[in-house]
């Protein structure tokens, strides 16, 4: 569509990074695609120096790598695991799948964080893990967060796929679980198409994730030679990916400091220009908390209620401005109620949130004319 001869500024657009035809070539003329190539493991490797993570296992996607963490904390039907209302399917899916059930807990009315302070009034004795979120790679409240874990003996999950390159008191997101997911999925910062990554943070679950991921064989040990031959020795799937997709994660986690400089610079420009107008038009900008370093993985808006969000995206649409909106509350989802339950209180945050938040066109490679059209199309709608 284009707007009297300008094209619609969309949501996203991938980053095409220095080395990614390069690294992409290399990979197919290697005479192997298949996971845990060359590729992989510098990808890896990568992953490992900006996360902090020991432990680093590429996977096809965010998902995956939260379907791993969940066979890995031995859930058995009928346990429960706390999280975000407010947060896409796969956090809950995942645990659902092995047949525990997910309690959903509000999220905080500025960070639309999993509200640290629910988290207590919602374990019971069948409680075996909290997965939070740190949205928009701005950190859950961590020390109250680990604290609550370490007193219940739960296992933290971080289901991290706004948050590489973000940090709490210093530390990167993604250290902080005994497991934490990744997403390279299109729309990610860092991404090849779909991926993702399992980072490990405890030492004794590593072997059996390599064996999870590996079909529940012992193939990644064969390939190292520990083992003279692979079997079937565990329960599994398949979630390793090509050595292809790596080659082009390889080249993206390469440009990372150049790609966050890019989507930073546009984060930064949308919250100084739309400050005043929000100010004035009762609109929320994203609040950060000290000792929080956000990763500009999205730049959200709240609008006063459904109605304006729904103009305010028209109005935007009409000005050639593709902006979009989520999540829709897991809590009353038809799989939610089904296959969940929700914490005292319900999720009341969540709800409001959902119908208001609005997100702005943010990627690396949006120029300064981009914005300018983004902001000069938000800064023309009135809140009626
Ligand atoms: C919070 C969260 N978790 C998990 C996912 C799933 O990621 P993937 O598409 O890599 O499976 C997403 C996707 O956007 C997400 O936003």
């Amino acid at each position: 569509m284009t707007i009297a001869g300008q094209e619609t500024i969309p949501f996203n657009r991938t980053y095409m990074s220095e080395n990614e035809l390069g690294y992409l070539a290399q990979a197919l003329r290697q005479g192997s695609t298949c996971g845990d190539g060359p590729f992989t493991r510098r990808a890896g490797r990568l992953l490992a120096k900006l996360t902090g993570a020991e432990h680093v296992l590429l996977t096809t996607s965010c998902t995956h790598a939260l379907e791993m963490s969940a066979f890995l904390l031995d859930l058995r039907p009928g346990d429960e695991v706390i999280m975000p209302s407010f947060t896409f399917v796969s956090t809950a899916n995942a645990y659902a799948l092995r047949g525990a059930v997910p309690v959903f807990v509000d999220c905080r009315p500025d960070t639309l964080n999993v509200d640290e302070r629910l988290i207590e009034a919602a374990i019971t004795d069948r409680t075996q893990a909290v997965v939070i979120v740190h949205y928009a790679g701005v950190a859950c409240e961590m020390e109250t967060i680990t604290e609550i874990c370490d007193r219940y003996g739960l296992a933290l999950v971080e289901d991290n796929a706004h948050g590489l390159g973000g940090s709490y008191r210093g530390r990167p997101l993604g250290s902080f679980g005994r497991m934490a997911a990744q997403s390279f999925h299109s729309t990610k910062n860092v991404q090849c198409g779909e991926g993702g990554a399992l980072l490990v943070n405890d030492a004794d679950l590593v072997t059996r994730a390599e064996i999870i991921r590996e079909k529940g064989t012992d193939r990644s040990r064969f390939f190292r030679g520990q083992v003279d031959k692979y079997r079937w020795v565990d329960i599994g799937s398949s979630y390793l990916p090509s050595d292809v997709l790596a080659a082009q994660l390889t080249s993206q986690l390469e440009s990372f400091d150049g790609i966050q400089a890019l989507r930073h610079a546009v984060w930064h420009a949308y919250h100084e220009r739309l400050a005043d107008w929000a100010a004035e038009n009762g609109v929320s900008q994203p609040v950060l908390p000290e000792g929080c370093a956000h990763p500009a993985h999205l730049y959200y808006l709240l609008l006063p209620d459904l109605r304006n969000r729904q103009a305010f995206v028209a109005h935007l649409a009409e000005r050639g401005v593709q902006a979009t909106f989520h999540y829709q509350p897991l809590h009353t989802a038809p799989a939610g109620t089904r296959y969940g339950r929700t914490a005292p209180g319900g999720c009341p945050v969540t709800e409001q949130v959902a119908d208001r938040l609005v997100r702005l066109p943010l990627f690396a490679g949006l120029d300064e004319a981009g914005v300018t059209r983004v902001a000069e199309a938000v800064l023309t709608y009135e809140v009626r």
